[in-house]
């Protein structure tokens, strides 16, 4: 965002915090960057209490751009960019490509690496009172290992392990498809850290049981899902793909009906995991259909890139549908979900 961008939206964060938006009208409750909420409905994931049960989900959430607009500390938890060991380029551009409700990005992990996060972004978030879930992204297991290791002393109040990199210590292939390599993968960062550690899983597998499994069985104290889902697009100009990269991943409105089934069939399998649904939720109501599913919190991603409050609007939304819903609403504060 430019500064004269930023200056204009820090004055209509102050317009609306006064009320005032061009024309006499009251813009919407969230649009307000020092408004405190009072929230009915808590939820606990892996004994880490949210005050709501929204947060945002990984790479689409950016503090500086959405401080403006509102207080971080509302939401229910905050996932950071994937920090990596090293700073990361990302891939080349073109890195998006629109489609049908939703879009394929191959942005690639892009970040100014872990030492930058533990002077910089982590330290702001906190400060700002942020519940915060640290992602972290590798190549290796050693490149997990080392971020792990570098975090467990800092203030994040939870990890993410993202699984879904290639991965040169499982032949290349993302961990997040190959149980064995997932099982010692997780097991080898279990002794690192005493913060609860939430496994990322990706979608790109044809039963995720075996996956949720090797991730419990290695150590992980909860589930979240999901990431993208392998895709590309052409340009019909030239026959070519459109984005640089070939493929990248596919998120938005069009996975939320895979991503629910995601949640659901895990918790099937088992019961007592601590699940975060993540995955096309656009309104209150799709993250409801999450918790139906056995979820007990969620995360928002595409639909912050194009309305950077839409997590707390999801949250406020979500808030009044629990109101009508006690029993959800009992067993979510008591760590429980609607499923087990
Ligand atoms: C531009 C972009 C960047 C992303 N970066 C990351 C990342 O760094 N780490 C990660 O675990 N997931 C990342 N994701 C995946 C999202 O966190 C989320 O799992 C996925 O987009 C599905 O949710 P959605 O449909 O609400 O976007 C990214 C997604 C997008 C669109």
């Amino acid at each position: 965002m430019s500064g004269t961008t930023m200056t204009q939206t820090a004055q209509a964060a102050t317009q609306a915090a006064q009320g005032q938006a061009q024309g006499g009208q009251q813009l919407p409750c969230y649009f307000d960057a020092n408004r405190t909420f009072t929230w009915h409905h808590k939820t606990q994931v892996a004994g880490v209490e949210w005050k709501n049960p929204v947060g945002t989900a990984s790479g689409t959430f950016n503090f500086d751009a959405v401080r403006p607009f509102y207080d971080v500390s509302q939401l229910g938890a905050v996932s950071t960019k994937g920090v990596s060991p090293v700073p990361w380029e990302g891939n080349p551009v073109p890195r998006t490509a629109e489609t049908p409700a939703g879009s394929v990005n191959s942005v690639g992990l892009q970040n100014p690496g872990v030492d930058d996060y533990l002077v910089n972004d982590l330290p702001r978030l906190k400060a700002a009172g942020a519940t915060v879930i640290t992602n972290v992204a590798g190549h290796s297991d050693d490149d997990y290992a080392e971020v792990v290791s570098k975090l467990a002393d800092h203030e994040s109040d939870m990890l993410e392990i993202n699984v879904s990199c290639p991965n040169v210590s499982a032949d290349g292939l993302s961990t997040g498809t190959d149980p064995v390599a997932l099982k010692r993968l997780v097991k080898r960062l279990r002794p690192l850290t005493d913060k609860p550690m939430i496994v990322k899983l990706t979608p790109n597998v044809t039963d995720i049981r075996p996956i949720a499994e090797a991730c419990i069985e290695g150590g992980a104290d909860a589930l979240s899902m999901i990431n993208t889902f392998v895709g590309m697009r052409f340009d019909i100009r030239t026959g070519k793909p459109i984005l640089a990269n070939i493929t990248g991943g596919v998120s938005g409105p069009c996975v939320h009906p895979m991503a629910l089934a995601f949640v659901y069939k895990t918790r099937q399998a088992f019961p007592e995991i601590p699940i975060i649904g993540i995955g096309g939720i656009s309104t209150g109501e799709d993250a409801l259909e999450f918790l139906y599913a056995g979820a007990n919190a969620v995360e928002v991603g595409s639909a912050a890139l194009a309305d950077p409050v839409a997590p707390l609007r999801i949250a406020c939304e979500l808030d009044a549908l629990l109101d009508q819903r006690p029993e959800l609403a009992q067993a979510l504060e008591e760590g429980r979900t609607w499923q087990s």
